[in-house]
């Protein structure tokens, strides 16, 4: 049997040695606390769960359904996206629902990238930015994602060579995992620089429901000229606690959209009906949830970063997202600090490393952990260090 090359070509799973040292602790009776998963820990609002039972009881929802996704759901995208960002989308043509929006995101290379074709990708960044450009033959140039600059590309800095021979480029805010921000000015530099070199921009938004302190993430898709030029992906995984439904959606330039849709439609069968009611229930019921869940994390935010500042561990206080992208302290490499925690407090943390090379310095840390548990591992982190002086 001979598997196919492109394999040889994704990179080594940088968390596996991290995972297997939680496994093999948990297995010899240790207790970890994990700060290192970003899935929300509160669940699936009712309204939403009963809304799919019913959904679930009904045999029209029982057959196969369309890769287009439900006429109804792909309106009632549309209409939250016009609540919520004032953005007028035809639901017909510039609204695609997706198997989470991790699945559309890995596919949308097979759109663009031929094989040797370049993408500009942040670093750090969520991997499947750049998995999906190898799997589809391509190259990534990682534009550095820089304290210094607010995390943000600096798009001067990339040479006008490489610009011009990109295809696509990806941009992420709030950012995982530095927890950025960028404005409506950001994102109008950035359609300047696609039109310039004629580029394709894939905005990935999912945490623009998860902010702090009055802050309202936009949407890439307020930028004037934005939709001639670019999509957006969003996911109710986050922003509803879906993350195990698995539905997103990608929205903007219809040709973009229609791209990706003949991709799919030859490669799955769409999202389960049930769980397409339930994202209508979600996007069109009560959104009190969030105000609620987001007061939650901003207390936990502030809780961490205190005891993380008792220890001497740096972070900018994220106005969203639930990450807090911390500073480790010089002399130590992001796997060998995140490896020291573990040992030595039974504390599990992701190396920013996982992320980049230019996550190097950097641990990231996530606030969906219970209130109990996180409280544990507050009093753990300080006990190591009073430990370690
Ligand atoms: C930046 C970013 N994009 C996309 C996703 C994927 O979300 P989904 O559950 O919709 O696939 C995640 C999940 O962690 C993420 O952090």
């Amino acid at each position: 049997m001979e598997l196919a090359n492109r394999l040889n070509r994704l990179p080594p799973y940088l968390f596996v040695e991290i995972n297997q040292k939680i496994a093999e602790l948990r297995a010899r009776g240790e207790d970890i606390i994990s700060f290192a998963i970003g899935d929300p820990d509160l669940p699936t609002p009712a309204h939403i769960i009963e809304h799919m039972c019913r959904a679930a009881q009904d045999p029209a929802n029982h057959r196969y359904p369309e890769t287009a996704g439900l006429p109804e759901l792909r309106q009632a995208i549309a209409e939250w996206y016009e609540r919520r960002f004032r953005v007028t989308l035809n639901p017909a043509k510039e609204v695609l629902p997706l198997i989470g929006s991790k699945e559309g995101i890995g596919h949308i290379a097979l759109c663009f990238i031929e094989p040797s074709d370049l993408a500009l990708v942040p670093d750090p960044g969520y991997p499947p930015f750049f998995m999906g450009t190898i799997l589809a033959g391509g190259k990534s140039y990682f534009m550095p994602l820089k304290e210094e600059n607010d995390f943000l590309p600096d798009f001067k800095a990339i040479p006008a060579g490489v610009a011009d021979k990109a295809k696509l480029m990806w941009l992420n805010y709030p950012n995982n995992p530095t927890s950025a921000i960028a404005g409506l000015d950001f994102f109008e530099k950035a359609v300047h620089f696609a039109q310039q070199h004629d580029l394709a921009i894939c905005h990935d938004a999912p945490y623009t429901e998860v902010a702090f302190d009055g802050y309202k993430p936009p949407s890439f898709l307020q930028t004037a000229g934005a939709k001639k030029i670019g999509v957006e992906f969003h996911s109710l995984s986050k922003t509803y606690h879906m993350t195990g439904w698995r539905i997103g959606m990608v929205v903007g330039n219809a040709g973009m959209i229609d791209a990706l849709f003949r991709v799919k439609s030859n490669l799955d069968s769409g999202i389960p009906q049930a769980i397409q009611h339930a994202a209508m229930e979600a996007l069109r019921g009560s959104q009190q949830h969030i105000a609620e869940s987001n007061t939650i994390l901003q207390r936990r935010r502030d809780k961490l970063l205190k005891a993380l500042d008792e220890i001497g561990l740096k972070a900018r206080i994220p106005k969203a997202t639930f990450y807090i992208w911390a500073k480790i302290p010089q002399g130590y490499t992001s796997m060998d600090f995140t490896k020291k925690l573990l040992d030595e407090s039974g504390i599990a943390v992701t190396p920013g490393t996982g992320y980049g090379k230019e996550g190097e310095g950097y641990i990231r840390l996530s606030l969906t952990i219970s209130d109990d548990r996180l409280e544990q591992g507050m009093n753990r982190l300080l006990a190591w260090h009073r430990r370690s002086k």
